[in-house]
């Protein structure tokens, strides 16, 4: 079924925090490339940023400093569809279908549920817990082909498959598209935090010296790099001597895909060197790519009105697209007819 339609790429992300280096890599500037080989629709998830606490007096602001940041990244709204989730109400329409397709024994396995309820899982809010059948509604409302996104969230990409298709086969509809993910390669697909080369760069982890932020200055990437952890090994020649020092690699892999670069090419000019020699090539190739988009957002965030325009053109364009889906969805349950 796939096949017969054409290419819509859809994505997301929470507006908590800023964009930082894993975002960026692994979903954003990814999204970037494809706005001209699809149509795509790209929002911020507003609705999946209160699963956990947020502060209310900030939830909108945030919205529009990620509209923001997504825009000085590169998407431009001429092309793409970019709009604030709970702008969309049909997300939340077709969410709630969606739980009564989706078995308990599926999201029992989500291991994103686990790690962010962590001990505390009585005490998590039940949105954390069906948290991917709202993803699986934001993709399946717009019958997206591809879902550009890091390699965290593959496994909700996964299970929006296995919902379109039971929902498909249950109501004997061919309405719902079962998505592909569709992930970087290398470091892109999961950029690792510079203090620990086993944990991924996350806006949720304590420490700053961890991430790489759009926002730092300079200055603090340059600082940020030259303190991420190492080892006391010169780089070496082949790719795969890099197994085992989950450090190196993972600044390796951020100059290739910062750079463009193979890690081939990258080692053939850096092998035998130390990092000593490695870190400021790195954090200058960090600063050429971010320091421009740090730039735009400086001048991008102070217009809010401008902002709340592009997002409310998005909702009206999305709502076009998502509202028949739902119509479609809700006839097949037999709510209309
Ligand atoms: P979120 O907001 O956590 O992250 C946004 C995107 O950034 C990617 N990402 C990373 N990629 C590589 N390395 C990292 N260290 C790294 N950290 C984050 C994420 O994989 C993601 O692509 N559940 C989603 C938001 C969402 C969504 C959707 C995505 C809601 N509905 C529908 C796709 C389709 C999330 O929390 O992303």
């Amino acid at each position: 079924m796939t096949n017969e339609k054409p290419m819509r790429v859809l994505s997301g992300i929470q507006p908590t925090g800023g964009l930082h280096l894993g975002n960026l890599l692994g979903a954003i500037l990814r999204w970037v490339r494809m706005q001209d080989e699809a149509e795509c629709l790209f929002f911020l998830a507003d609705l999946h940023a209160l699963t956990v606490d947020v502060e209310p007096s900030e939830l909108h602001s945030n919205v529009r400093e990620m509209a923001a940041a997504l825009i000085a990244s590169g998407i431009d709204p001429g092309k793409s569809t970019l709009f604030a989730q709970s702008a969309v109400p049909a997300h939340a329409e077709l969410a709630w279908l969606l739980q009564c397709t989706a078995r308990i024994g599926w999201l029992n396995r989500m291991t994103q549920f686990k790690e962010k309820s962590g001990k505390n899982r009585e005490g998590a809010s039940v949105g954390l817990y069906t948290y991917p059948v709202l993803q699986a509604a934001d993709i399946l409302l717009y019958q997206a082909t591809h879902v550009p996104v890091g390699e965290d969230q593959k496994q909700h990409v996964e299970l929006t498959r296995d919902i379109a298709m039971k929902f498909n086969n249950d109501f004997d509809v061919e309405l719902f598209v079962p998505p592909e993910p569709f992930i970087g390669g290398g470091t892109a697909a999961r950029v690792m935090s510079l203090r620990d080369g086993n944990s991924k760069m996350s806006k949720s982890d304590p420490s700053d010296m961890s991430r790489i932020n759009l926002t730092d200055s300079d200055d603090s990437i340059a600082q940020k790099i030259r303190k991420a952890k190492t080892d006391p090994e010169p780089l070496p020649v082949e790719p795969s001597a890099l197994e085992g020092r989950p450090e190196a690699r993972n600044l390796v892999g951020i100059y290739a895909a910062v750079t463009g670069e193979s890690i081939e090419q990258v080692l053939s000019r850096f092998a035998g060197q130390g990092f000593g020699a490695f870190k400021p090539a790195v954090a200058d190739a960090l600063v050429a790519l971010l320091a421009p988009i740090r730039d735009r957002l400086e001048e991008l965030r102070h217009d809010a009105a401008e902002l709340d325009r592009i997002l409310e053109a998005g909702a009206a364009r999305a709502s076009e697209i998502g509202t028949p889906v739902l119509a479609r969805a809700k006839a097949a349950v037999g709510l209309t007819r």
